[in-house]
């Protein structure tokens, strides 16, 4: 049985390789060779990685493995995401039976009912920033246009957060989510923010309204505080996530003629299309993290209590073994087993929502941008590598 006296493989998070698109070839080659291997992070400190999709699976469906990320032992992949993970918990780093308790509070918001009772509005949200971005031009950056305010508003409504004050708090997701952000950088974004949030919900308890902020209020269980932490996870998990996902979808469609043309040949097809688009792209790419309570024997390897976890839900999406040429992205795949919601306990709370929300942004594209085509050679298009959530700072188009 193998422990953790295995020599580290690399330093993670690892450079990418040639193609934008797909995990960093030293991800790919663990995988092959040493599925369960060891890591060095930033500041020295080691890590276990893990990169099939069985592995994964069975790590994030596990209570040994805890999200508790003041537990000692727990790996951070940069100074800013210790801060970002050790100031004041959300329930993305509780373990049960807190996480439950904290988790069901918000479950009902995000039910497939709830959220499909919101399509007539996303449409229309959609539709409204097509209509504003193709008035009387023939070019512009889908990013800040379109795939970023989508998200953006819909979370803002669903809150109950003014969108006027956009500026404020993706300045702030911005520096939360930087890699190499300073630690104290970190911490006074952070502050700022739930400031904010804490302020807004301090006015609900004088001026309610519809919003999911209000219903904390109301339920009476929560501090102001609570509830601000509370705002600050979804308000960041709910934009960022589905903003990168809609630009990285549209450029990797651009990137692959055929699968474009199959699309807009087939617009049925388009919630089949985001599933395998999720497990293509996983923009989580630096890995969701865990640490170890007990000694756990995960194939040939021990990992002990106390050590840290990295789950490459990145690489398991593409692990041959389940999705078959999984490097290539073809929309016609049952994808549906994909990683990139994460898996267990801690599953993605949102993804209903993210689906709805990239369901009617590549259908409303397609439709509505017959010609749509790259304005940059693709070589020029800047790539998140350096933050949390991968994607496109800019993508220049036209239609
Ligand atoms: C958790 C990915 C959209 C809210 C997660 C996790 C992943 C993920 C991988 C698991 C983290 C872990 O196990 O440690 C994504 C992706 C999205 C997306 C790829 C879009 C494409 C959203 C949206 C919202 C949201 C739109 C909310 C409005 C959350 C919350 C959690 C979470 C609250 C924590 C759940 C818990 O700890 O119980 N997400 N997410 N996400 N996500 Fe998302």
């Amino acid at each position: 049985m193998a422990t953790a006296e295995k020599t580290p493989r690399f330093t993670h998070p690892a450079a990418r390789g040639t193609c934008p698109f797909a995990p960093p070839p030293a991800y790919d080659q663990a995988r092959q060779e040493e599925p369960v291997s060891r890591v060095t992070l930033w500041d020295g400190s080691t890590s276990w990685l893990v990169t099939r999709h069985e592995d994964v699976k069975a790590v994030l469906s596990d209570a040994r493995f805890s999200s508790d990320s003041t537990r000692p032992g727990y790996p951070f992949i940069s100074a800013g995401a210790r801060q970002l993970n050790t100031g004041r918990p959300t329930i993305i780093r509780m373990d049960a039976p807190e996480h439950t308790h904290f988790r069901r509070m918000l479950t009902g918001e995000f039910m497939i009912k709830k959220v499909e009772a919101l399509r007539p509005e996303i449409q229309r949200i959609a539709d409204d920033l097509l209509d504003r971005m193709t008035d009387g031009r023939s070019g512009a950056d889908l990013v800040h246009e379109f795939a970023l305010p989508l998200p953006s508003l819909v979370i803002c409504l669903l809150l109950g957060v003014p969108y006027q004050d956009h500026d404020f708090f993706q300045e702030c997701s911005r520096v939360l989510l930087r890699r190499d952000s300073a630690a104290e950088d970190v911490a006074d974004a952070q502050a700022k923010l739930v400031d904010y949030l804490i302020g807004l919900t301090e006015t609900k308890r004088t001026h309610p309204d519809d919003g999911i902020l209000s219903r904390l209020v109301e339920r009476g269980e929560l501090s102001t505080q609570q509830i601000g932490d509370m705002g600050r996870l979804l308000l960041i998990a709910g934009h960022e996530t589905t903003a990168n996902m809609t630009a990285l979808s549209v450029l990797a469609l651009l990137r692959n003629p055929d699968q474009l043309a199959h699309l807009r040949e087939h617009p049925e097809s388009v919630p089949g299309a985001v599933e395998e688009l999720l497990r293509y792209l996983t923009i989580v790419h630096s890995g969701v993290t865990r640490v170890a309570t007990e000694d756990v024997d995960l194939g040939d390897v021990r990992i002990a209590a106390g050590e840290g976890v990295i789950c490459m839900v990145n690489t398991a999406n593409r692990d041959e073994r389940e999705f078959p040429d999984g490097d290539e992205l073809d929309l016609t795949r049952d994808a549906r087993r994909h990683l990139a919601f994460g898996f267990g306990a801690h599953q993605c709370l949102g993804q209903p929502l993210a689906r709805l929300e990239l369901q009617i942004a590549l259908a409303t594209i397609l439709r509505r941008l017959p010609g749509l085509r790259l304005t940059v050679p693709f070589e020029e298009v800047r790539f998140r590598g350096e933050m949390l959530i991968y994607g496109v700072h800019e993508l220049p188009i036209a239609w």
